[in-house]
C-alpha cells in the first residue's frame, strides 16, 4: 500500500485518480482550494485519509499547503495535478501580481516540490499543448505580450515538463516524470473533448504506485502508460535551470540542487 498526495483532487482527473487509488487500497490525501471544497472532496472520495486546503494561486497559501502536507507525514508519491485551463480571456493577476495561470500551473508545483518532504515518486500533469509552449521563457509574466489564454496555458504545461525533468536530473533518489492525459471531458476539457476520459487518470496512478519496471523510471514523458516524445526544448538543461531560477526569483523558494 502506498501513500499518495494529489493536488487539485476536488474535481476532474485529480478526483478520479484519488478514487481509483482508494479503490486499489492505497492511502490518499486529497487537496482542495478551500474548506468547503475540501468537505465536498472528502464526500466524493470516500476512504480518503484526509484533506489539505489552500488556494494555489496564492504563494502564501501554497506555503501553507506544503506545511499541512509535511504535518501529515511522509508520502510515497505526489501527483501535481491542479491547474487552470486555457480559456482565461485576459491576464488575471493574483494577489502576488502574477498571471493566474502561471501561479497555479507553474509556480505552485515548483513551490510544493521544493517545500514538501521528498517523496519517492513525483508526477507532473502536462498536456499535448506543451509542444507549442514558448521555450524562450522570456516573458513569463505577460507584461509585454498581448494576452492569449491558450498560449499562456501551453507555456505553463511546457514549464511542468521542464520542472519534472529538472527534478529528475537534480534528485537522483526520486522518480520524477511528466505526462499528458489526453483531451478529455472534465470541467477543463469541456463536454466535446474527443479522448477517452476513462484513460485520463490511469497513467498518473500507474506511475505513482505500480511496481511495473516501466513505471519505475525518471525524467520521462508519458501518454496512456507509454513513453511519448516531449518537446525537445524540455531536455535542454540550461533552459530547465533558467525556469528554476525564475521560479526561485518569483517565490523566494529554493529547490535543493540534490
Ligand atoms: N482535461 C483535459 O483535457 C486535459 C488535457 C491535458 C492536460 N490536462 C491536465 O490535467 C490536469 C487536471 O485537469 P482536469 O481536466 O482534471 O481539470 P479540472 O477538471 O478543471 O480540475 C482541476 C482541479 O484543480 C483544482 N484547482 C484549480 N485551481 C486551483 C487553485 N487555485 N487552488 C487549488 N486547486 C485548484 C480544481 O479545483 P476546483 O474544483 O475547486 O475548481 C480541480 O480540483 C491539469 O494539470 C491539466 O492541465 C487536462
Amino acid at each position: 500500500m502506498a501513500r499518495v498526495f494529489i493536488t487539485g483532487s476536488s474535481d476532474g482527473l485529480g478526483r478520479m485518480a484519488a478514487q481509483l487509488l482508494v479503490e486499489q487500497g492505497h492511502s490518499v490525501v486529497v487537496h482542495a482550494r478551500n474548506q468547503q471544497r475540501g468537505q465536498e472532496t472528502l464526500a466524493a472520495v470516500p476512504g480518503a485519509e484526509t484533506v489539505v486546503t489552500g488556494d494555489l494561486a496564492s504563494i502564501r497559501q501554497t506555503h501553507n499547503v506544503a506545511e499541512q502536507v509535511n504535518a501529515a507525514g511522509s508520502f510515497d508519491a505526489i501527483i501535481h495535478n491542479a491547474a487552470i485551463g486555457y480559456q482565461e480571456p485576459r491576464r488575471i493577476a493574483t494577489e502576488d501580481g502574477l498571471p493566474h495561470v502561471l501561479a497555479v500551473n507553474t509556480l505552485a508545483p515548483y513551490i510544493l516540490t521544493a517545500l514538501i518532504r521528498r517523496p519517492k515518486r513525483l508526477m507532473y500533469l502536462s498536456s499535448g499543448l506543451h509542444q507549442s509552449g514558448d521555450a524562450s521563457l522570456n516573458e513569463l509574466l505577460w507584461e509585454k505580450r498581448r494576452w492569449q489564454g491558450q498560449q499562456a496555458y501551453a507555456d505553463t504545461k511546457l514549464h511542468d515538463v521542464l520542472l519534472a525533468f529538472a527534478v529528475a536530473r537534480r534528485w537522483k533518489d526520486v522518480f520524477s516524470n511528466a505526462l499528458e492525459p489526453g483531451w478529455v471531458a472534465t470541467k477543463m476539457g469541456g463536454p466535446r473533448a474527443p479522448d477517452d476520459l476513462d484513460q485520463g487518470h490511469r497513467t498518473q496512478v500507474w506511475l505513482a504506485v505500480s511496481e511495473d519496471p516501466a513505471a519505475k523510471v525518471t525524467g520521462q514523458y508519458f501518454y496512456h502508460m507509454k513513453l511519448r516524445a516531449p518537446n525537445p526544448a524540455s531536455r535542454d538543461v540550461e533552459r530547465q535551470e533558467r525556469l528554476l531560477e525564475a521560479c526561485r526569483d518569483l517565490s523566494g523558494v529554493d529547490l535543493p540542487s540534490r
